[in-house]
């Protein structure tokens, strides 16, 4: 019999992998869906992404809904889930502190609670973010007494986005400790391409920042020369989320799913530009000075560059043990990143010459 998963947020780019990974290695999936009527579509993604369709079930539903919008009978079937995947958020920048709290705060509490209530274990994605706590001491949330958190404040000062994110994990882990209730997060870097395929979605910030070199809108390199974006493929990170869930020894923990050698951000555009056949950028600009010229009205949208972007170009180098001791354990390891860098660049430079103006994600829908 196949084990059973609850997964929200399937849907999107590392939701898609997540399915195709957790039906190829002999689980059934329910994904909760905005549009469940999209569900052959998805289906048909899984298998090109290497998973089995017949495996992957549509549940109605919306994370931004009392009690997920779920009708009783989707619940009932839930409550056999063995793990709840929760991967949904609203991904994009701009985004109202009201919107973002309604969606990544209030929405991970409810998808919380519904684990907690049916006692089914957590897999939280979070982001790397949350791990680099001089960056967090600086925006000014306080970590060891979250409740203690100006969180208008810090929105106000990182954004709608990361905002949220960042109080949806301290919210989540209060509501299950509270609860008594067993979670584990993930915490990824910026997601890159699959490894072999180069597969990405449009929208995602890697994507975004290839098809900026791509049209010439990358004039300086934000940061210094120790700034790194740091980067993970999206297959190591859904196996990463998959042995993390079901691992006993895992229960209440997080780890980090990043390639700790990650060029910097000049070796990275550097290795981007020369699959594009473009000049990379050379000359740095700090990021405080970038994002007061940004401050300039107008001039984000004119230059395509979003201040709230820059906040995950950073200086911070992370303790990897835990996931170092995970790959032993599961006997997995990065791909050739370089290697799966270039084919993401390889699948945007296809997916632009098709839509030579992709629209950018939208804020609200
Ligand atoms: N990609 C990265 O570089 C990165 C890095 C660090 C952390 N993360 C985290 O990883 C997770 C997955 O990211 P991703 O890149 O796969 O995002 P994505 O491609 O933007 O997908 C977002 C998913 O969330 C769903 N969603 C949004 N609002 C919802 C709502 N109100 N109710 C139900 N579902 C809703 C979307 O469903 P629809 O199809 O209905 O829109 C979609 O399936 C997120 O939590 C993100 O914060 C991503």
């Amino acid at each position: 019999m196949r084990v059973e998963c609850f997964v929200t947020g399937g849907s999107g780019f590392v939701g898609q992998h997540l399915l195709a990974h957790l039906t190829a290695t002999g689980y059934t999936a329910r994904v909760l869906m905005r549009q469940p009527e999209q569900i052959g579509r998805l289906r048909e993604q899984v298998a090109r992404l290497g998973g089995r369709a017949e495996f992957v079930h549509a549940v109605a539903g919306d994370i931004s809904q009392e009690g997920l919008g779920l009708g009783e009978a989707d619940r009932h079937c839930i409550s056999a889930a063995a793990v709840v995947f929760h991967l949904a958020a609203q991904f994009t920048w701009g985004l109202t502190t009201e919107r973002a709290r309604a969606v990544n705060v209030q929405g991970a509490l409810r998808v919380a609670s519904l684990a907690a209530g049916y006692g089914i274990r957590l897999l939280m994605v979070g982001g790397f973010m949350l791990q680099n706590l001089d960056h967090l001491a600086r925006i000014g949330v306080d970590t060891k007494r979250p409740e203690n958190t100006d969180w208008p404040a810090v929105y106000g000062r990182v954004g709608g986005y990361e905002g949220s994110k960042l109080e949806a994990h301290f919210a989540v882990i209060r509501h299950m400790q509270d609860a008594g209730a067993a979670y584990s997060i993930v915490h990824p870097a910026t997601v890159c391409g699959q490894s072999e395929s180069g597969h990405i979605l449009a929208g995602q910030p890697l994507a975004v920042l290839i098809r900026d070199l791509a049209l010439g809108r990358f004039k300086a390199i934000p940061g210094s020369a120790r700034h790194w974006l740091p980067l993970v493929s999206v297959d190591y990170l859904v196996k990463m989320i998959t042995c993390v869930a079901f691992d006993p020894s895992m229960a209440n923990q997080q780890v980090l799913a990043l390639y700790p050698h990650t060029p910097n951000l000049q070796g990275m555009l550097a290795q981007i530009a020369t699959t594009l056949a473009v000049r990379a950028p050379r000359r740095h600009v700090p990021i405080n000075v970038l994002k007061w010229i940004l401050a300039i009205p107008g001039l984000a949208a004119r230059l395509s560059i979003s201040p709230e972007s820059l906040n995950f170009i950073q200086t911070q180098r992370f303790d990897m043990r835990i996931a170092e001791q995970l790959e032993r354990k599961y006997q997995f390891t990065h791909p050739d990143m370089e290697q799966a860098l270039a084919r993401t660049v390889r699948y945007v430079i296809g997916y632009l010459a098709n839509n030579p103006a992709p629209a950018p994600r939208p804020v609200a829908n």
